[in-house]
């Protein structure tokens, strides 16, 4: 594997960034700090107590793992500002930047995981990474700086999002184009990554982020050009986990009919049995809704449609 001249440098200079903080944070440590490379013979004396033999004993993982979490919360806000601002560094530097730094992230991860087994919950190695910590030092309201900490810091846990940690993401005060930016992210990654619950991000984070009632900016609730484009651009992948009274609460302008093609068999029935889509009164609708169920040839999407009709029906009937 190649790596270029230029981003060996910005690596170490994290490396020294991250030991610097490691030095302002850590009291275990017992190693020259700052003053250059021991002399030979203080270098000999001090072999004894405080070598290699000294330090395994007293490796704190993480600690170690918060230090570098800080650094990298610290490179998410000067890149941000390089990639913004008119900085004379090409984009292709920045992108290659950010893929070292992800890396370096991915492979902490995998040394913590490592060490401290199956023993850790999921929630606390969130915790440990100060997943949302790095969120205060930069601007909710920029897509771009929402874009890189999502790369940097949550990406390579987002296996680890269980659902407390989910609501408490929701619940940040990110503008609705830096919600649209972190929507994007999720989707993007979630190609790459196995094993992520998509029903628990969607009930946990996207329900709890759009139905928010005292958010700074509720501008994701305002459809411009359709409903289509509003799911597309806010709920995306995860619209099939959405019930459609869950889409009229978080956007009352919402209309299923807009969007009949994409609904799943379950929001078909849900749609056939609302009282304001006036659907079941339109016959035509109705044959419309059925036949193109039938289309679908598949007879377990026919079975979940009524499986569900029946169920709303006796809730309603209740
Ligand atoms: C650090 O060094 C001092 C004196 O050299 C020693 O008393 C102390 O126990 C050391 N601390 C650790 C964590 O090794
Ligand atoms: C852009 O470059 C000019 C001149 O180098 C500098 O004064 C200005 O602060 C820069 N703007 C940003 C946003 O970095
Ligand atoms: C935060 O970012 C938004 C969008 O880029 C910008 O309009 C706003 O001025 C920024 N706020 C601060 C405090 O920099
Ligand atoms: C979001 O903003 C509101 C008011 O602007 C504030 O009361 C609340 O503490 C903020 N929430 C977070 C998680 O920062
Ligand atoms: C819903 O539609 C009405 C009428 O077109 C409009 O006045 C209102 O602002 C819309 N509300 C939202 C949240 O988009």
């Amino acid at each position: 594997m190649e790596v270029p001249k230029s981003s060996v440098h910005i690596l170490l200079l994290l490396v020294v960034g991250i030991a610097c903080i490691s030095s302002f944070t850590s009291t275990t440590s017992n190693t020259t700090q700052g003053q250059g490379l021991p002399t030979p013979q203080s270098s000999t004396a001090s072999t004894p107590t405080n070598g290699l033999h000294g330090s395994c004993q007293g490796v704190n993982l993480p600690d170690a793992t918060r230090s570098i979490s800080t650094g990298v919360d610290v490179f998410v806000r000067d890149l941000t500002c390089k990639w913004k601002g008119n900085a004379s560094l090409p984009e292709e530097f920045l992108i290659e930047m950010e893929q070292n730094i992800r890396r370096l992230v991915d492979s902490s991860l995998k040394a913590y995981l490592n060490q401290q087994g199956s023993s850790e919950s999921s929630a606390n190695v969130l915790e440990i990474f100060g997943t949302l910590d790095g969120l205060n030092l930069g601007n909710y309201s920029d897509p771009a700086f929402i874009r890189l900490w999502f790369s940097l810091k949550m990406a390579p846990l987002l296996p680890y999002a269980g659902e407390s940690f989910l609501v408490q993401l929701g619940n940040q005060n990110f503008s609705c184009s830096s919600y649209q930016e972190l929507m994007k992210s999720v989707t993007k990654e979630l190609q790459t990554i196995q094993g992520i619950d998509r029903k628990l991000i969607y009930s946990n984070f996207i329900k709890v982020c759009l139905s928010r009632k005292n958010s700074p900016e509720p501008g994701c609730a305002e459809i411009r050009t359709g409903s289509e484009e509003w799911l597309q651009r806010n709920i995306g992948v995860f619209f099939l986990f959405a019930t459609l009274q869950e889409l009229k609460e978080m956007n009352k302008n919402f209309s299923a009919i807009e969007v009949v093609d994409k609904l799943s068999p379950q929001q078909k029935a849900e749609l056939i049995l609302d009282p304001d889509s006036g659907a079941l009164e339109d016959a035509n609708f109705v044959r419309e809704v059925l036949a193109n169920l039938k289309l679908s040839g598949r007879d377990e999407q026919l079975s979940q449609f009524f499986q569900t009709f029946v169920q709303i029906s006796q809730q309603v009937n209740h």
